[in-house]
């Protein structure tokens, strides 16, 4: 299989599993990285200061950070490794600056995707790049509308590819339906809207994640969402600075939603988790499963509703899963497979060809490396079917550098008999850096 990140990334790293005979305990999740992106984002653009606490420790988020930092906006970072706090100074009127160097979204897909609609309206020159996973990704989903906003971008590829050159420049609204249900796609058009001529008008097939939305309305834009679809009016003046604390990332609970599930001798408490209802996909199909998981405490913080989640070990059985609910739970795919490979029966994922531009090919990365442990995958062109209740069996597996899949394969690895090795598991901290470390206090607890 060719390595689809950058060779050259520091500390490859080796994670052997063991099933252990207790899975218990209280769960702190890192902030959501879908929102943080978006909280620094947008409070750059503001007139004023702003304070984001459990800001997303990972990777990708980082990699925004350091872009808009070029970009000129002041970002300070204070408090602890995984929970930071940054105070971001809002660059209202003055607007960001032109970078003098390249800019690198690294492994993040949602930096280059937002970043590339916003920097299409500013007016200077910009060049964005990404590691060799990300410069693989399609950008021309992005470029496309964007070009029909008036936009000068180009892309490697016939314009399918980054390194993306952007020549900023005011921008026309448009009115557009989204051809994929992709929410980077459509935030990157909101905040090209932003500061456009004209209003802007998106209509969906599919929701996807709201969170630009909502935090758009909150920081004083005009933005109205009808169903479907969303009307943005351009800005008068500048957003207004949002202080938040960024609920839990349910794309990081997951893994240990899924990991209690299937655990024989498990209870889970995650507090503070999002449950925004365009992400919770994944709680509604273990739900329907058979999963032994209770909602509890829902409250809603700075536009975003979250709440505390309990899960105990369950009986799973098969299920189809396909249609609306695919961009409700994208990127739970991985680890609902895992979990598909221990329950009674067959489970059919479909409508879900999106994985296959991910950041690795997530339909032949986890057919072939659950294969790798026992299971039994059929992977399809747009999805899986997953005979599920196989034993599996330790053996040595690989990330593909992909931090979603060496979660999920460590997951399976406490339910696979033996020692489950996972090379480049390094690359879990792009989303979850204290995963290792939260995963190995749950599992040495004495069994009761
Ligand atoms: C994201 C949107 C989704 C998701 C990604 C984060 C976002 O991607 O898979 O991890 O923050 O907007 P698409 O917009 O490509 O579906």
């Amino acid at each position: 299989m060719i390595k689809n990140y950058d060779e050259s990334s520091p500390r490859a790293e080796t994670r052997t599993i063991k099933p252990c005979p207790r899975l218990e305990g209280e769960i702190i999740l890192p902030g959501d990285k879908s929102i943080s992106h978006r909280a620094v984002i947008l409070n750059s653009l503001a007139r004023g200061k702003a304070e984001i606490d459990n800001f997303a420790p990972g990777g990708d988020c980082l990699s925004t950070v350091r872009c808009l930092k070029a970009l000129g906006v002041k970002i300070g970072r204070k408090g602890s490794r995984d929970s930071p706090t940054l105070s971001v100074s809002g660059t209202g009127e003055d607007g960001l600056k032109e970078a003098s160097n390249v800019l690198d979204a690294e492994n993040s897909a949602t930096t280059m995707r937002l970043l590339g609609g916003l920097l299409a309206s500013q007016p200077f020159l910009s060049v964005i790049t990404g590691d060799a996973s990300l410069r693989n990704r399609p950008m021309g989903r992005l470029i496309e509308p964007l070009r029909l906003m008036g936009a000068e971008i180009w892309g490697r590829g016939r314009d399918s590819f980054a390194p993306l050159v952007i020549k900023g420049k005011k921008l026309r609204g448009i009115d557009f339906t989204l051809p994929v249900p992709s929410a980077q796609i459509k935030s990157a058009i909101l905040l090209a809207g932003l500061f456009a001529r004209g209003n802007t008008v998106l209509h969906q097939t599919i929701l996807s994640r709201d969170h630009t939305e909502r935090m758009l309305k909150q920081m004083g834009a005009s933005l109205e969402s009808q169903g479907n679809s969303i009307s943005l009016l351009p800005l008068s003046s500048p957003l207004v600075p949002l202080n938040l604390r960024v609920p839990g990332d349910i794309s990081s609970a997951a893994y240990f939603l899924v990991a209690a599930a299937i655990h024989p001798n498990a209870r889970i408490v995650i507090r503070g988790c999002g449950i925004n209802p365009t992400r919770t996909g994944i709680i509604d199909i273990l739900l329907a499963m058979g999963a032994k998981l209770k909602i509890d405490n829902k409250r809603l913080e700075a536009g975003e509703p979250l709440a505390d989640i309990v899960v105990e070990s369950s009986e799973l059985k098969g299920i189809e899963v396909g249609g609306d609910i695919i961009p409700r739970l994208i990127d739970e795919i991985p680890v609902l497979a895992v979990a598909s490979c221990v329950a009674k029966g067959k489970t059919v994922i479909k409508d879900a060809g999106e994985l296959r531009v991910k950041e690795s090919d997530r339909i032949a990365t986890v057919a072939g490396e659950l294969s790798r442990l026992g299971a039994k995958i059929e992977p399809l062109p747009d999805g899986m079917v997953i005979y599920g209740g196989r034993p599996l069996s330790g053996t040595e597996v690989d990330s593909h550098f992909d931090h979603r899949l060496a979660m999920s394969l460590a997951v399976a690895g406490l339910v696979a008999k033996g020692e489950t090795t996972i090379e480049n598991a390094q690359v879990a901290q792009i989303s979850y850096p204290a995963f290792w470390q939260t995963l190995l206090a749950a599992t040495s607890k004495e069994p009761t």
